[in-house]
């Protein structure tokens, strides 16, 4: 039985009624940019996840652009961002002309390592992106006191980990600004791109709204340089067909999680992420993810790490078994080409090793238990024979 990495059919074709009507009502309104769809979905995201302003975008990246102008981050300024994320993340810096300082990766969570952070800040240094990498929170307190301590700012990217906990809070609401991505492969994926960002600052709430639409206020009249940021009607009356299923979402991804682990756990050389000392390579030959205590994950993916460079093989052979796999990410952002006048070039090594050892799994909420199995049964397979 084939185990594609995500099916969104499956989730999407059983609200197809309830899409369709929303379509419909989009249309009939001949509203499709912001509008009224929008200033609800917005008002049930500030809602879900307990930050009193919420912003539709355009998408996930464009989220973080808006954030990092409305705190008028400068040409020269430095962000500090993690090296082991998605591209947005520093590729927004960078599009301002400020420099992002790598920050290397924590090996148990692939989330920022706040010590190595600290290392790099100088006095240029004006904000600070903890991404929540998978579904699971960075350590938000160690980032909270860093920056109060250098009056940085906060945008903690979650983009994967909207709904997901840190000590109770919910990612995204505890810096300064949030972000979250409704790409269609995130846990809220809507049928385009869309993006959203909250803050609990009423001015910044302020200026990021007259920066959404090119800066202006009244029509025509700009007090700031802005862009076109704006979620479409479509997307926002899409969401909030997909909103109310969400919990259900994150269960069945939670429960997924849970049996992965609880079997895979009990196999000669499997170890769960704390347990693996980064030089003790030699007896393992699977590493499970973990959700810290402090955290409630969301299991955006469910990443392995395959040491001893078995990563490529493991691929290979689940490929062959009709798994669908991925590396997130197969190169960090140090050393991509267009960071190379960053001058950090191996500055990263733990970064640098899960960069060779991470493969995503099946996690998606619609799974089967069959496919689960088939999942399992692959890699038991697969362990044996090494
Ligand atoms: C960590 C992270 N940041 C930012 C983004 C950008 O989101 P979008 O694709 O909606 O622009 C993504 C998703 O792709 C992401 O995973």
């Amino acid at each position: 039985m084939p185990v594609p990495l995500l099916d969104l059919n499956a989730q999407n074709l059983p609200l197809e009624g309830e899409l369709k009507s929303a379509f419909e009502r989009v249309l009939k309104s001949g509203h499709f940019i912001l509008g009224p769809e929008v200033q609800k979905f917005e008002a049930e995201i500030a809602s879900f996840t307990g930050a009193k302003h919420a912003i539709g975008i355009s998408s996930g990246t464009d989220a973080i652009l808006l954030a990092l102008m409305a705190l008028d981050i400068q040409p020269g300024d430095e962000v500090l961002c993690p090296t082991y994320t998605f591209f947005a993340t520093a590729g927004c810096v960078a599009r301002l002309g400020a420099v992002p300082l790598f920050v290397d990766a924590l090996p148990e969570t692939f989330n920022l390592d706040l010590a190595d952070a600290t290392k790099k800040i100088t006095p240029r240094t004006k904000a600070i992106i903890p991404v929540h990498l998978f579904g699971q929170c960075a350590g938000m307190d160690a980032v909270m006191d860093l920056a109060n301590a250098h009056k940085l700012a906060v945008i903690e990217d979650a983009a994967q980990s909207l709904g997901a906990r840190y000590k109770g809070r919910g990612a995204g609401t505890i810096g300064t600004f949030g972000t979250y991505s409704f790409f269609p492969s995130k846990n809220l994926g809507g049928l385009g791109d869309g993006g959203l960002l909250v803050t609990n600052d009423d001015v910044l709430a302020e200026r990021a709204l007259l920066l959404r639409t090119h800066g202006s206020k009244p029509k025509y009249y700009h007090k700031y340089v802005g862009g076109n940021f704006r979620l479409d009607a479509l997307q926002a009356a899409f969401l909030r067909v997909k909103l109310p299923h969400y919990n259900e979402y994150t269960a069945s991804r939670r429960a997924n999680a849970a049996y992965y682990t609880e079997k895979l756990s009990k196999v000669a050389g499997v170890v769960l992420g704390g347990d693996y000392k980064q030089t003790d390579v030699n007896g393992t030959k699977l590493v499970l993810p973990v959700e810290k205590t402090e955290c409630d994950h969301i299991w955006n993916q469910y990443t392995l790490r395959v040491p001893n460079g078995k990563r490529d093989q493991l691929k290979e052979f689940l490929t062959k078994q009709g798994i669908g796999t991925e590396i997130y990410y197969p190169v960090p952002m140090h050393k991509q080409a267009c960071f190379s006048y960053v001058d950090q070039a191996e500055s990263c090594p733990v970064a640098s090793q899960l960069a060779d050892e991470a493969l995503s799994i099946p996690i998606y909420p619609e799974l089967a238990p069959a496919q689960r199995d088939e999942v399992v049964g692959a890699l038991m397979t697969f362990l044996k024979r090494e």
